[in-house]
C-alpha cells in the first residue's frame, strides 16, 4: 500500500500537526511504501516572503527527519523540487468543477475570517488533488480539516479515469479518531492561525509559558473536575498509555487535583518527550548543505515516479502528439 501526505512549512510546529500527522507517518514508513513532502507551494497561499518560505523549508525538513523520518526507507522531499506536479495540477483542473472547490471548508473558512482570496488559495485543492493522484496514493493521513481536500481529489480521480481510463489509484483520507483534532489553549482546535499553540522544539522557558496559558474552568481544588472537558487533560491524553489515562481519570474524579499541579506534569512528560529530538533537530539544521542533499535525493526519487505518470497522461490527454 502507498501512503502519501504533505505538510507545509509555514512556521513552527505544534502538538496538532505532530499527532495529528506527522507520527503516524513516521509509523508507516516501517511497514508500507511512505511518500513525504513538505508543501511548499501550498505555502504560498499565505507566504509572501521568499526568504521565510526557503528557511522554513529547511527547518521543516530538519523536523521531519529529526523525528524519525528516515529518507532510506522513504520517500522524502521538497514540493517544488518536483515541478511536474504543477503540470499535472493544470490538466486536472480541467477537470475539476467549480463548485466542488466552491464548497471546500477551508476556503470558506479562510474568507469567513476576512482573508482576501486570491486564486492560489481558490486553486489550493487542485494542486493537492495533483501531489495525491501524481504518486497513486491509497492512503493520505492527514488531520480531520483536510479529509474534504483528499474527497476533491478522489472525485477527481474518478472523473478523470471515466474519461480517459484506469490512469489514477482512488485515494482514502485516513484521520485517526483518537487525535483528529487536537485542542489548543483555549480548546478551539490547536491551530497556528488561533496562535493557541503549543509548540515543538522550544526552549523550556517558552514551553512552561504556553502549556501554563491553557485555559481551565475556575473548579476549586477540592471538587472533582470533569476530564472530558478539561483541555489538560486531552493534551496529556496523547503522551500516555490507556491505563496511565484511567488513572488521571479518576484523580480528576476523586476531586484534590489542582489544575496548576497537572499543568506542570504536562509541561514536564512534554520536554522529556521531544528532548532527544530537539537535539537531532539542532544538529541537522546546523548542517544545511548535508540537509539539502538529502532532499535533492528524496527529489530524485520522486520524479522519477513523477515522470512515469506524466508520460501517461501526456499521452491519453493528447499532450503528446
Ligand atoms: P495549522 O492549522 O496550524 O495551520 P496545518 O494546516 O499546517 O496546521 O496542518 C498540517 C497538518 O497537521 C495537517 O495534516 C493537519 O490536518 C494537521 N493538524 C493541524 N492542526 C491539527 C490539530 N489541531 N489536530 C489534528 N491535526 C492537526
Ligand atoms: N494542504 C495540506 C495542509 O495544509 C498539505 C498538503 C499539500 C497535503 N498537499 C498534500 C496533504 C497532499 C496531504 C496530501 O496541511
Amino acid at each position: 500500500m502507498r501512503v502519501l501526505s504533505g505538510i507545509q512549512p509555514s512556521g513552527s510546529l505544534h502538538l496538532g500537526n505532530y499527532f495529528g500527522m506527522m507520527k503516524k507517518m513516521i509509523e508507516y514508513q516501517e511497514k508500507e511504501e511512505l511518500f513525504c513532502f513538505i508543501a511548499n507551494y501550498h505555502a504560498q497561499t499565505s507566504l509572501s516572503d521568499g526568504k521565510k518560505l526557503a528557511v522554513g523549508t529547511l527547518e521543516a525538513a530538519a523536523n521531519f527527519l529529526a523525528l524519525g523520518m528516515d529518507p532510506e526507507k522513504s520517500t522524502f522531499w521538497v514540493q517544488s523540487d518536483v515541478p511536474e506536479v504543477q503540470e499535472l495540477a493544470w490538466v486536472l483542473s480541467n477537470f475539476t468543477p467549480m463548485g466542488l472547490l466552491e464548497r471546500c471548508h477551508s476556503y470558506k473558512d479562510k474568507v469567513a475570517n476576512k482573508i482576501k482570496p486570491n486564486h492560489g488559495l481558490f486553486a489550493y485543492p487542485v494542486l493537492m488533488t495533483a501531489d495525491i493522484l501524481m504518486f497513486h496514493s491509497d492512503k493520505v493521513p492527514v488531520g480531520k480539516d483536510q479529509k474534504q481536500h483528499v474527497e476533491v481529489a478522489r472525485d477527481v480521480a474518478i472523473k478523470f479515469n471515466n474519461e480517459y481510463g484506469e490512469i489514477f489509484t482512488l485515494p482514502e483520507p485516513e484521520i485517526d479518531q483518537d487525535v483528529a483534532t487536537v485542542p489548543g489553549l483555549d480548546g478551539r482546535k490547536m491551530s497556528k492561525s488561533y496562535g493557541n499553540t503549543i509548540d515543538l522544539f522550544l526552549e523550556e522557558k517558552a514551553l512552561r509559558k504556553q502549556i501554563m496559558r491553557i485555559v481551565t474552568d475556575p473548579t476549586p481544588v477540592e471538587d472533582p473536575k470533569d476530564p472530558d472537558t478539561c483541555n489538560v487533560f486531552q493534551i496529556y491524553r496523547l503522551f500516555v498509555d490507556k491505563e496511565q489515562e484511567a488513572a488521571l481519570r479518576s484523580h480528576y474524579e476523586a476531586g484534590g487535583l489542582g489544575y496548576g499541579e497537572v499543568k506542570q506534569e504536562l509541561f514536564e512528560t512534554v520536554r522529556d518527550f521531544f528532548a532527544p529530538y530537539t537535539e537531532r533537530r539542532n544538529e541537522l539544521i546546523a548542517d544545511k548543505d548535508g540537509l539539502r542533499k538529502t532532499l535533492a535525493a528524496g527529489a530524485e526519487k520522486a520524479r522519477w515516479a513523477a515522470a512515469k505518470t506524466l508520460r501517461k497522461v501526456r499521452k491519453k490527454t493528447g499532450l503528446t502528439y
